[in-house]
């Protein structure tokens, strides 16, 4: 349990009801899980209070991707027991399936006539799978004669997409954009964006030039590689914080395009899930927390690079570990073992509720369309959510007690510190 819900929603604050089940039965240390990393993810864990254990009897497994499909078929899992992958996963984070269920999802659309919303799928590099797509490659190929492509390996077979040749520079360096994703539910689509995410910089000037082509440190902008290079900055680790970045690019470039851009990057993301909507083996035990690949090009539109099942969440820099631990604690609150959210929560910590069954729009008035790269408030927020889920439980509990004594004027619970005479529900002083 996230730090802010046990400071709120603990027995100590009602001294005389210690049978308040509710308050008592999911705590902390009565959740168990089982991971095989060795990271932020195990650390987030832990700071939780919850328990890891060995064998099988855990609520929580949190494994690579690889793993997923065998402990799907191997064992049957019970109604409480969450695991962090969909058994198909591959649908989206393998880079030609990805390309063919946007482009089968686009064509959809058009068959049903939504000509408008198939024009929106244009977000991801023209891509073909070789050797099936040969013909269709050379003959665009040909068509574009001078335009540059990336090669990608892709399980046995290979990739050719189109390099975005002009990318958004800062300081002459290309950079992509980490995003993060948590889907809970397929059917309804469920999605949650996290506010925070990352730049990633390379660590030389950005050039076309051709003898510079096959350069991983001008082009790729993975930390795996830049880590190697002889100008990695330890400290920065390469990144920079999507909120610090946004403010920057507002002041370059404008608030209102910047935060265009950034409300496009949530569209594409809802656009990428609603494409696998129906091939996802949709199923109550799994969640996915994805990491989008997102690069600008020059002028401010993002393209999809790649979708991680697996995104990293080992740190390189403490800014990076702070910043994953929390990712980690939101995902955890918002997965809900404890069972004592509503389900009815559009901000949980730093995640914003994108879709649930249909996209979530802001009011139209609001500064922002979307909380991407916008202040992290999770602490307040949690605070705030953990003092209306307490008021939430207690009022649910009296209203049981009342019914099963047939008396209202049973001694009621009251929230907060016992003794207080202020009766404001589910508030308790730090
Ligand atoms: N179409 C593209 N245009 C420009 N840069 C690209 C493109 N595809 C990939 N890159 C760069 O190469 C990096 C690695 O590519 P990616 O597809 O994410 O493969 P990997 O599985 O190695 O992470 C990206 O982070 C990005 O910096
Ligand atoms: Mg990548």
């Amino acid at each position: 349990m996230s730090e802010y819900f046990r400071k709120y929603i603990k027995k100590e604050h009602y001294p005389n009801h210690q049978q308040l089940f509710y308050l008592q039965c999911d705590f902390s240390s009565n959740i168990k899980f089982k991971t095989t990393f060795r990271n932020c993810v195990v650390d987030s864990l832990k700071k939780r209070g919850w328990k890891e254990v060995e064998g099988e009897d855990w609520d929580l497994l949190w494994v690579e991707r690889d793993c997923i499909y065998e402990i799907l078929n191997h064992f049957h899992l019970q109604s409480h027991q969450k695991v962090n992958h969909y058994r198909n996963h591959y649908e989206l984070t393998r880079k030609d399936l990805m390309v063919k269920n946007l482009k089968r999802y686009k064509k959809q659309l058009e068959k049903e006539g939504k000509y408008e919303e198939a024009n929106t799928f244009n977000f991801f590099p023209t891509t073909y799978n070789l050797p099936g797509d040969y013909s269709l490659f050379v003959e665009e190929f040909k068509k574009t004669l001078g335009s540059v492509w990336i090669m990608k390996p892709i399980a046995k077979s290979q990739g050719k997409g189109r390099y975005i040749i002009n990318p958004l520079l800062i300081g002459g360096k290309k950079f992509d954009m980490r995003i993060y994703c948590l889907v809970t539910n397929y059917s309804p689509l469920t999605a949650y964006l996290y506010r925070t995410g990352f730049g990633r910089f390379t660590h030389h000037r950005y050039t076309t030039n051709i003898e510079d082509i096959a350069n991983n440190y001008v082009h790729l902008t993975n930390v795996a590689i830049q880590k190697t290079s002889e100008n990695y900055d330890e400290r920065l680790g390469g990144k920079w914080d999507l909120r610090s970045m946004k403010l920057y690019l507002m002041s370059k470039y404008g608030q209102e395009k910047v935060s265009d851009a950034f409300s496009q990057i949530q569209e594409l993301i809802i656009k990428c899930l609603q494409s696998v909507q129906k091939t996802i083996i949709n199923d109550k035990h799994c969640f996915e927390l994805y990491g989008f690949d997102v690069l600008f090009d020059s002028n401010l539109k993002p393209w999809l690079i790649e979708i991680n099942a697996s995104p990293s969440m080992t740190a390189n820099t403490p800014n990076d570990y702070e910043m994953k631990i929390g990712l980690l604690d939101d995902t955890f609150t918002t997965l809900d073992l404890e069972k004592i959210l509503s389900g009815t929560e559009e901000q949980i910590g730093g995640f914003d509720l994108i879709c649930r069954g249909t996209p979530v729009k802001l009011p139209q008035n609001s500064t922002y369309l979307s909380h991407l790269g916008c202040q992290n408030n999770r602490n307040q927020q949690l605070k705030k959510l953990a003092k209306s889920t307490a008021s939430r439980l207690v009022e649910h509990y009296n209203s049981e007690q009342s019914q099963a004594t047939g008396n209202t004027n049973d001694e009621k619970i009251k929230p907060g510190n016992q003794g207080s005479s202020s009766g404001t529900a589910g508030l308790s002083k730090k």
